[in-house]
């Protein structure tokens, strides 16, 4: 993993090989929506081992078979956002890495002309703030969806707040740094550019169509 090259603060690019490879074929046009799930669960899954890297841990008493030892375990709740529909490819992953982790629900829809986004779901634990949030999405195209979300929650309390995902645009990330310069951002992928309709170019197309099959 690293902050290779990587020209904005708080972003870091993941450039481990198992990552990139499981990418190159999420971009493959051929790729089905069964492939396409697949990969995007198992890289949500790679990306939290490291996301969670810094997490802090209390000590804990343990009995094993043979005596008593002292082992470390989470120290506070964490809470997984996925921004939906497409959020929720990645959020599936990161839930077979950490299943005591809560789960809060976004649901937001890019309008297709302003490209600005609409909420229509908000449903997140009450107390936010008892520990890291991680906002889920795989396209950080604009980052009109991304900074919309992080605003609802960090009224709804949080406090540690971390994005993963997968390919972003300059743009996008741009965007959501100015509105929330704290946030920290984990992407596969920084890609070169937006397209005159807000997709990435290269990126894989429209993420949520691809992962359920409604293209
Ligand atoms: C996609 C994607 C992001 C958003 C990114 O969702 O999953 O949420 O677009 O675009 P932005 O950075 O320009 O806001 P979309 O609105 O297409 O909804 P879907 O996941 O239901 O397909
Ligand atoms: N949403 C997507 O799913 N893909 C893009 O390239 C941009 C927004």
């Amino acid at each position: 993993m690293s902050h290779g090259n990587c020209p904005y603060p708080n972003l870091q690019i993941f450039d481990h090989p198992l990552i990139q490879h499981k990418l190159t074929w999420m971009r493959d046009r051929n790729t089905g929506y069964r492939a396409f799930r697949a990969l995007l669960s198992q890289i949500a899954g790679l990306m939290v081992y490291e996301v969670t890297r810094s997490f802090q841990t209390v000590p804990v008493e343990v009995e094993t078979p043979m005596m008593p030892t002292v082992g470390r375990r989470l120290s506070s709740i964490i809470t997984i956002v996925p921004i939906l529909r497409a959020g929720l490819g990645m959020s599936e992953g990161v839930l077979e890495l950490m299943p005591e982790a809560r789960v809060g629900h976004l649901g937001m829809a890019r309008d297709e002309v302003s490209l600005e986004p609409k909420a229509y779901l908000n449903k997140l634990p009450r107390d936010l703030d008892a520990g890291p949030v991680i906002l889920v999405d795989p396209m950080l195209a604009t980052g009109g969806s991304a900074s919309a979300a992080v605003s609802m929650l960090r009224k709804a309390g949080a406090h540690d707040l971390r994005m993963i995902c997968l390919v972003a645009s300059p743009e996008g990330v741009q965007r959501l740094l100015e509105a929330d310069p704290e946030v920290r951002i984990y992407t596969a992928a920084l890609d070169d550019r937006l397209d005159e309709r807000g997709y990435i170019l290269p990126g894989l197309g429209d993420a949520g169509d691809r992962l359920y099959g409604t293209a």
